[in-house]
């Protein structure tokens, strides 16, 4: 045997293991998501994402204060209106929703980073990121009402907004508006490289943002495109963006290598409402352990680039001392 080389040395306990480890999974870096209704009960399971609830802003902030004392800084907030119509209206009023969750985080808890999702399809009554016209996604007329989303939640208190509609020009007109009205501050975390995906399915279930005709290819990528992501991490960059996204993360570690490698700004990943089912329900049918499956499934993520991730497995990974 050639016996100089024997890497087999720096595995042989779990001190020399972790001594040499390359990545490490950080737990100061994860991002944890919420549901928030304007309307319903005050609490309500997710039947698609067991141990995550749909949650009344005072039950929200109950939970962002556990978490924190858990030691979770980050939320990202989704909306889920009592009322949808055509324009999203709900999207950017001031007592919105989000602007609500926003501001009583914020009030009770200003050491927490409030990261808001600055959609439309939430708010639409026909689900889709944008304005429709004649069965069409339409893409600058959108552009004003992302904006005005951005600012009302920047207004609310929002740490980081996080346009996730996926139309062009998007994070200029977003820059500008906050820019505008004083928010010069406010970063973007643009969902740069956001892949048209089933891995959305259990969200889409979550928040009733599922769209009434037709999918979302038209403006969310293509999963054979690579090269793709560059162009669009690159175009957002140029528009401002602060932090730049690839969702889903599993499917797309390449795309997270890549973009960490041509970029010189953070690189988000988004372990997304799918890829945590997943994992949930292998884990309730015993067909793997669930803690080696999320330490893996992050580290894997950690290791392609990413410098933050999003994952409704935080608080367990938290509670659980999984780190
Ligand atoms: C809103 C939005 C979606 C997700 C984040 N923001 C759904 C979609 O694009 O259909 C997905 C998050 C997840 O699956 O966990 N546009």
């Amino acid at each position: 045997m050639y016996n100089d080389i024997r890497p087999r040395r720096l595995r042989a306990s779990a001190a020399v293991r972790n001594l040499a480890a390359e990545t490490a999974v950080d737990g100061r870096r994860l991002i944890m998501p919420h549901f928030v209704t304007e309307t319903g009960p005050e609490r309500e399971p997710i039947a698609t994402m067991p141990g995550i609830d749909r949650v009344s802003v005072n039950e929200l902030v109950r939970d962002v204060e556990a978490d924190l004392k858990l030691g979770i800084f980050y939320v990202l907030l989704f909306g889920i209106p009592a009322a949808k119509d055509e324009s999203a209206s709900g999207a950017y009023a001031d007592d919105g929703v989000v602007q609500r969750a926003v501001r009583a985080v914020k009030k009770r808890m200003p050491e927490v980073c409030v990261v808001t999702d600055v959609c439309l399809c939430e708010y639409m009554s026909h689900g889709h990121c944008g304005i429709v016209k004649d069965g069409r996604v339409l893409n600058d007329p959108t552009l004003e009402l992302l904006a005005r989303t951005a600012v009302s939640h920047a207004g609310s208190g929002a740490d980081i907004v996080a346009p996730s509609d996926m139309m062009d020009g998007r994070v200029a007109a977003i820059r500008d508006a906050l820019d505008g009205s004083g928010f010069i501050d406010t970063p973007i975390l643009s969902y740069a490289a956001k892949y048209a995906s089933a891995f959305y399915g259990p969200f889409r279930d979550a928040a009733g943002s599922a769209p009434q005709f037709g999918d979302r290819r038209s403006y969310q990528m293509d999963c054979r495109n690579a090269i793709e992501a560059e162009k669009e991490v690159m175009l957002d960059i140029d528009e401002g963006a602060d932090i730049v996204m690839v969702k889903p993360a599993l499917a797309y570690l390449d795309i997270i290598r890549r973009v960490r490698e041509i970029v010189n700004v953070p690189v988000c990943a988004y372990n997304v409402s799918g890829e945590y089912s997943m994992v949930k329900a292998a884990a309730k049918l015993g067909y793997a352990d669930e803690r080696m499956l999320v330490t893996e499934i992050l580290t894997g993520i950690f290791r392609a680039g990413a410098d933050m991730v999003i994952s409704y497995h935080t608080r367990e990974i938290f509670r659980e001392g999984w780190l």
